[in-house]
């Protein structure tokens, strides 16, 4: 069998901690890190994750198979347009104009914020999931797989193998993945759509 990927998370908030308490539910190794640096982890790791690392950025991208971004938005340009070469990327991440301002990068017509992202990481693999579901919904309404009114959470991205190796991460976290195709997909699940915040099961969502 296939081991687990090496799940790195950036960003130990709301959305971060909840991304790494569900995995490591789901027995996968977890590294984590915020903005002011591992030692100011402690506590957070040792009653909310034990069991999870922290790193610095760059260590937590090295040591990661899938690497997720779950920083506001605003502060992607603090990580390097060639740190995530090569790496599977999850960009749980938002826009929200209320709290962040005006971005212009992010309000261009027709371009969706994570086909920004990818043409700014360059080399990486990157798919749009997680952003679509608050935060202590993961927990809430995480099921085993099967379990009639599973909840469906979408992905997006152009990287077929990749989108395959979230798949099984979604699934294990608790949640029915559909595909709903390329990264401009992502357009669906944004904030203002039907599908954000919604719960809906993988038929309905399709
Ligand atoms: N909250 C939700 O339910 C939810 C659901 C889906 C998607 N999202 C999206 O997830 C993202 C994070 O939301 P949140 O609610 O989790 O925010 P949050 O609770 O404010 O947490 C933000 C985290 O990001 C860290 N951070 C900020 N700038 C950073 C940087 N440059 N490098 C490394 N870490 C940095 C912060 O570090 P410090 O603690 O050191 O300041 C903090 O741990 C947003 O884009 C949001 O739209 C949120």
């Amino acid at each position: 069998m296939k081991n687990k990927a090496k799940i790195g998370i950036i960003g130990a908030g709301r959305l971060g901690t909840a991304v790494a308490r569900q995995s490591l539910k789901a027995g996968y190794e977890v590294a984590i890190t915020n903005a002011h640096g591992p030692e100011s982890l402690r506590l957070t790791l040792s009653v909310l994750l034990p069991g999870a690392v922290a790193m610095d950025v760059p260590d937590l991208i090295a040591a990661s198979d899938i690497v997720i971004l779950a920083i506001p938005l605003n502060q992607y340009s603090t990580l390097a347009p060639d740190s995530l070469a090569g790496k599977i990327v999850i960009d749980a991440m938002n826009y929200w104009p209320p709290t962040e301002g005006d971005i212009p990068e992010f309000m261009i017509e027709g371009v969706t914020t994570s086909e920004y992202l990818q043409q700014y990481f360059k080399g990486s693999r990157l798919v749009k999931t997680l952003n679509h579901v608050a935060y202590n919904e993961l927990e809430e309404h995480s099921l085993p797989p099967n379990t009639p009114g599973r909840r469906a959470i979408a992905l997006a991205g152009d990287d077929e193998d990749a989108k395959k190796e979230v798949e099984v991460f979604i699934n294990d976290l608790g949640f029915d993945p559909v595909d709903l195709g390329s990264l401009s997909q992502g357009k669906k699940f944004q904030p203002d759509t039907p599908l954000f915040n919604a719960r809906y099961t993988a038929d309905d969502l399709r």
